[in-house]
């Protein structure tokens, strides 16, 4: 008796602990939220103890809002961001290789979409992505919606034969439809007509609202540049002047250290040539090793021979998560890519030293990520959103089978005779879910 009064009056005082833990955090939250709404961009940093290469912060989500982005729009956007269901085979989204529950990449040097197959160039982040003044490493798209349209039928991203397949996929779903109404509406002429409401312009204008949110404000950079002497390290400090001695501010400039920051989302892309010291001995090992010449670059996309090896100028906000480096994502860690960019774009030779100080300057360009939320997808009823055949045509790869590497991924194709694989897959899952079943049985009894 006496026992279970003392858990009883330990529950409540666990709980309460709890409620006020919580409400101390969300007042924290809201503390955060509202300093960085108050903030004015612009601050006078002449009193500081070193001068930053940029007086202005993290403009934040208010600077690239657009006039129609409703919770409702960016929750769709959001949904369909996650969703894989719209890549051929169902298992490629654009988290998959902008993945937001990290750096907003795929940490892998060339990205993989459907069936294994890999493009020819590294995954940039879509954090801060709304404050480019165009996308892509070679800016072929002036907009976030203009961007999206790209992977959806890349075959070495989401490998859809067309748009209007994916959209029919989004289509068939009540609950989409029902989200593209309450968005879209107003805006169509028949709402009834879903080729009309549930269009690729509609989807694309979605996901563009919900990246425009994924904003990372508050680093310790900012902060620093707002006033806060202490925000930054000793070594920080020295990174901050050897970054402006070596001179790499003339291109990662503005608050995104992108060359850019009014007017996003204009198409008119701050492109600079890399390599520029490509005679730099140090820098023709690393053009060798890294394969910095293997692309044209701009030129790929107007022809003209003066944008050969031309690059739009990445930003460097949050930088210490996007790794492995470059346009051809052969540069392994940050303080081999600030190598790389003393030698070949500043014919400079830093010491290891500075390229110390200068990594841990760059890391100081980490913001806060918003709390992220797991969408729940829209599910049609009874039935796969892809269909059971989705990619089957893609034989080759089962044939140059690897199967001992892997002992779960059953060959299922040759070793069940006329069994197609989405049945074989259906079996297995019945046959787990029966054990399934029958365990938890015997754990009740
Ligand atoms: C298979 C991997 C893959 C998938 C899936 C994918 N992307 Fe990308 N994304 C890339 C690569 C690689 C690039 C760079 C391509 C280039 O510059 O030529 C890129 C570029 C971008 C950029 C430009 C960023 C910048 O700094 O220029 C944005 C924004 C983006 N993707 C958003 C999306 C969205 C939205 C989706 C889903 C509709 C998506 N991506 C699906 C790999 C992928
Ligand atoms: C002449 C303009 C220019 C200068 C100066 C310059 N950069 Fe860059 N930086 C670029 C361009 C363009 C790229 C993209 C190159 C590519 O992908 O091949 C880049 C890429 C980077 C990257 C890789 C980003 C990523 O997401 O992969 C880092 C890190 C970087 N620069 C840091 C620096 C540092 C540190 C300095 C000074 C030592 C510097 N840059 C000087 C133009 C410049």
């Amino acid at each position: 008796m006496g026992s279970r009064r003392i858990l009883i009056l330990l529950a409540i005082g666990v709980s309460a602990l709890l409620i006020v833990g919580a409400a101390a955090a969300m007042a924290q939250h809201e503390d955060a939220a509202n300093e960085v709404d108050e903030d004015e961009f612009t601050h006078d940093t002449e009193d500081l103890p070193v001068e930053p290469p940029t007086d202005q912060s993290h403009p934040g989500y208010e600077y690239i809002e657009q006039d129609g982005d409703t919770e409702e729009k960016i929750e769709l956007g959001e949904q369909l961001y996650f969703d894989p269901r719209i890549s051929e085979t169902g298992t490629i989204s654009c988290n998959t290789c902008h993945n937001v529950m990290e750096g907003g990449d795929d940490s892998r040097p060339i990205a993989m979409g459907v069936h294994g197959e890999t493009g020819p160039v590294a995954s940039p982040t879509v954090w801060n992505s709304g404050f480019h003044h165009t996308q892509f490493w070679d800016g072929r798209a002036d907009t976030l919606a203009e961007q999206a349209e790209g992977p959806i039928v890349a075959d070495v991203e989401m490998g859809m034969p067309d748009h209007e397949a994916a959209l029919d996929r989004v289509r068939g779903v009540d609950d989409y439809v029902e989200s593209y109404e309450e968005v879209y509406g107003d805006e169509v002429d028949d709402p009834d007509d879903l080729e009309e409401l549930i269009s690729l312009e509609n989807t694309v204008d979605a996901i563009a609202a919900y990246e425009r949110t994924l904003n990372t404000p508050n680093s310790p950079y900012d902060q620093y540049v707002q006033g806060d002497e202490d925000a930054l390290t000793e070594q920080q400090l020295d990174g901050m002047e050897t970054f402006q001695d070596l001179g790499c501010q003339s291109c990662h400039s503005g608050p995104m250290f992108s060359g850019q920051w009014d007017e996003p989302e204009s198409g008119e892309g701050v492109y600079q040539p890399h390599p520029t010291f490509e005679d730099n001995p140090q820098c023709e090992e690393y053009i060798e090793e890294y394969d910095l010449m293997d692309n044209p670059g701009r030129m790929g996309v107007t022809d003209d021979e003066s944008d050969e090896f031309m690059y739009k100028v990445p930003t460097l906000r949050n930088v210490e998560h996007t790794a492995p480096y470059m346009h051809t994502g052969q540069v392994p860690d940050l303080e081999e890519a600030v190598r790389v960019m003393s030698a070949c774009s500043l014919d400079q030779d830093p010491s290891d030293e500075e390229v110390e100080d200068v990594t841990a300057f760059l890391t100081s360009l980490t913001g806060e990520y918003p709390e992220q939320e797991m969408p729940q997808l829209p599910n049609p009823s009874g039935e796969s959103m892809v269909p059971m055949d989705a990619g089957m045509d893609f034989e080759d790869m089962e044939e140059e089978g690897d199967d001992a590497e892997n002992g779960d991924d059953v060959d299922e194709g040759d070793s069940i005779p006329g069994m197609s694989l989405g049945a074989a897959v259906l079996a297995l899952a019945l046959v787990s879910a029966a054990a399934l079943v029958g365990y938890s049985r015997r754990l009740n009894e």
